[in-house]
């Protein structure tokens, strides 16, 4: 597999500075694909986190990228109705997917009215491999012109959580997964490994000192971090960029 590419650390002072700073790359990055592919795919991560900075797109950048251009898929869902307070989908339906110009065609969600998680992390596998197989060659050697990714304090990231089999899955791109018993909703479906490896860029998004240590660990000590967190697994042939704040990055 190619080498990665060591990631680029940014911090910023407070949430909202490191919020802005990240939909503005979000924005070159959209510009960029669309300006050379004429779409940008863009894979969101759920949890609290990019609440804020999905409103601040949807506002303060609404009109800097041509929406109907843009796809969104999901990095990871929990197995509930889109209507659930847990649901990936509702918050960014609220945040951003609502209030901006996207065509229903290019939402790709996760299809979590399945009736069960493995036929759901299934057809999504299906979905994503038909969408981005080069025509003709059938090749899929990249995935997603931006992932984003948000990482939990136990250094999990999307659903992907430490020990989990499903680390090592080299094939798939989405699986269904269980999150350890300490999580609400345990059932997921998430993208695997070697699917968010296959992005061309990721930005991690992280806020808040119960963070600070395992951003620490992760962007201290790549080895050993590399063999026990998955977030520190993510090493894309692309570019990976930690946005963080000064919470996070362990200052004040
Ligand atoms: C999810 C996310 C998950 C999230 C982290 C951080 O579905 O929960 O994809 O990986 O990014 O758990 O969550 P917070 O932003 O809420 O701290």
């Amino acid at each position: 597999m190619a080498k990665s590419v060591k990631p680029e650390i940014r911090s910023y002072p407070d949430v909202d500075s490191l919020n802005k700073a990240a939909a503005e790359s979000i924005v070159d990055t959209a510009r960029a694909a669309i300006g050379e592919k004429g779409r940008f795919t863009l894979a969101l991560s759920g949890g609290s986190t990019p609440r804020a900075l999905y409103s601040l797109l949807a506002s303060g950048y609404a009109d800097q990228i041509p929406w109907a251009s843009v796809h969104l898929f999901w990095g990871d869902e929990r197995y509930v109705p889109k209507d659930h307070p847990e649901s990936n989908y509702k918050t960014a339906y609220q945040t951003l997917i609502s209030r901006l110009p996207i065509p229903p065609q290019n939402l790709h969600p996760i299809p979590i009215e399945l009736e069960t998680p493995e036929k759901t992390a299934a057809s999504y596998e299906g979905r994503l491999r038909e969408f981005f197989q080069i025509p003709k060659t059938g090749e899929t050697s990249t995935t997603f012109d931006l992932v984003l990714l948000g990482i939990g304090e136990d250094g999990h990231t999307a659903s992907l959580f430490s020990g989990d089999p499903v680390l090592a899955e080299r094939g798939r791109w989405v699986a269904a997964v269980r999150a350890p018993p300490t999580y609400q909703t345990r059932q997921r479906i998430t993208l695997t490994l070697s699917a968010i490896n296959k992005a061309e860029n990721v930005f991690f998004v992280v806020s808040g000192a119960a963070k600070k240590a395992v951003v620490k660990q992760i962007l201290e000590d790549r080895e050993v971090a590399g063999r026990l967190y998955p977030a520190a697994m993510v090493r894309p042939k692309g570019r990976v960029v930690w946005f963080l704040d000064a919470e996070a990055a362990g200052g004040s």
